[in-house]
């Protein structure tokens, strides 16, 4: 019996001392990344677009006029990464990386995103590892949309 005991006093250390915390949106965090993403990323990057207006800028597009922006909105930016990088971890990997050395092979955005915007500058370079962290965090929080919702939504 007392071998029994012992036994089960492992076996429960094994199940309960590994289970992993669920994990929360650090949110000091995400309010910082928004004012990074404010003073840094929001002269390209609208925050969001609404369907009528990209339905609008699109045609305008076709017709050879220039975009209002210089990059696709943070809404679609962030449910396309998702798409490839689900986890919140490979996310923010991912996007520190590609906004400090951004290149067309690593980038997952519409083929027509580098067309009509060209690939973005590296605007990491002078950013501290703390702001790429936070902007990165905020762009995975702020919006839960998946691509094939944000698609069906907006249409292009
Ligand atoms: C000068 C304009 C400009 C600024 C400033 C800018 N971007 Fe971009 N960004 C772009 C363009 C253009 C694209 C689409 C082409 C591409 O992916 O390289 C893009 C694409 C992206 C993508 C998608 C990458 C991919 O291709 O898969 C991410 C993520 C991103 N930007 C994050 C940011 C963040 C975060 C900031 C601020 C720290 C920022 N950008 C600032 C122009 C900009």
């Amino acid at each position: 019996m007392k071998r029994v005991v012992a036994g089960f006093g492992i076996f429960s250390v094994l199940i309960f001392g590994c289970q992993t915390k669920p994990s929360q949106p650090p949110e000091a965090e995400i309010k910082k990344g928004y004012l990074v993403y404010k003073n840094n990323c929001s002269m390209c990057h609208w925050e969001t677009v609404k369907p009528e207006q990209l339905r609008d800028i699109r045609k305008k597009v076709m017709r050879g006029e220039r975009p209002p922006f210089g990059a696709p909105p943070m809404s679609e930016v962030s449910a396309r990464v998702k798409k490839f990088y689900p986890t919140e971890e490979k996310f923010v990997a991912f996007v520190k990386d590609y906004i400090t050395n951004p290149s067309k092979e690593k980038g997952v955005c519409l083929p027509m995103a580098y067309k009509i915007f060209g690939v973005m500058p590296p605007v990491g370079k002078n950013m501290s590892e703390d702001a790429k962290e936070a902007v990165a965090k905020w762009l995975y929080y702020r919006f839960n949309m998946s691509w094939e919702e944000f698609m069906k939504k907006h249409p292009h």
